[in-house]
């Protein structure tokens, strides 16, 4: 058999790009990231808002808390960052792993999402089995009177809060780890088990970060630094990666 015989009969790879995301990824979308408002998530301690004991104290603010950002959620839209991360479909193998409970890398088109922290478009139950099921929610507003799970709890948002486990985070493990290209995009890496992932990718990943803050962000020394907002980073990545 001659050589290019050979070249031709070969299965086609397709390199495999891992997208992690975080708040950053959807401020230009309009939606508020939490780290850039002092602490504090739209004038809330994450601490009433977004922990089990919360929902505990005042599951009513709770509940509007979230109705609140799914509203947000609902009436933004994918920006120009989100649609080029699914347009690298067209040459790429892609999986997204986002921090982010909105829905916009779907809404751009991304195929494959993971939603290590949930997705606010979504419930759960409030009682024991919470992973058990999720329930998409039509509109904006979950009811904490009206809307009762089959299992006889009110229904919360599908979201993972500060001190809860993250289920998800075993399942991508494999996925980061067999990326050849690792695109890390507006996270401070603050927020774990979620930021001990990227230590999961393989030694021969090739690994860039885009953020305005990049400078101030822990990584390491082999990383392709863009700083720059999500939309001029991705742009300037995506010229790159598509040449
Ligand atoms: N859109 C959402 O769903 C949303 C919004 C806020 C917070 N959260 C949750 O809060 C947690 C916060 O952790 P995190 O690391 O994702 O966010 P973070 O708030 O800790 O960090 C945000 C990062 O985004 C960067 N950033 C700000 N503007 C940017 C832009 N235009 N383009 C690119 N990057 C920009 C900041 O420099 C910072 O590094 C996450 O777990 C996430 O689930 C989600």
């Amino acid at each position: 058999m001659k050589a290019g015989q050979l070249l031709f009969s070969l299965p086609f790879y397709m390199k495999k790009i891992v997208v992690f995301s975080g708040a950053g990824m959807s401020a230009e979308s309009g939606i508020s990231t939490f780290r850039d408002s002092n602490g504090l998530w739209e004038n809330h301690n994450i601490n009433e808002v977004a922990t089990p004991e919360a929902w505990k104290a005042n599951p009513l603010l709770v509940q509007e808390f979230y109705n609140v950002r799914r509203k947000n959620i609902i009436d933004a839209h994918p920006n120009k960052a989100h649609e080029l991360i699914a347009q690298l479909e067209v040459k790429f193998d892609v999986c997204v792993i986002t921090q982010n409970i909105d829905d916009l890398h779907e809404r751009a088109g991304s195929s494959i999402v993971y939603h290590l922290h949930g997705n606010i478009r979504y419930a759960k139950s409030s009682g024991p089995n919470q992973e058990k099921a999720y329930y998409p929610i039509e509109g904006a507003t979950l009811d904490l009177e009206k809307d009762i799970c089959p299992d006889g709890y009110p229904l919360r948002p599908h979201v993972v809060w500060f001190g809860e486990s993250v289920p998800m985070y075993e399942v991508v493990i494999p996925v980061i780890a067999a990326a050849d290209v690792l695109i890390i995009i507006g996270t401070s890496l603050n927020v774990y088990p979620a930021a001990g992932l990227i230590h999961h990718c393989s030694p021969s990943c090739q690994a860039y970060l885009i953020d305005p803050k990049a400078s101030e962000i822990n990584i390491p020394p082999n990383y392709n630094v863009i700083e720059e907002n999500a939309v001029a980073g991705m742009t300037q990545l995506f010229n790159k990666l598509m040449e």
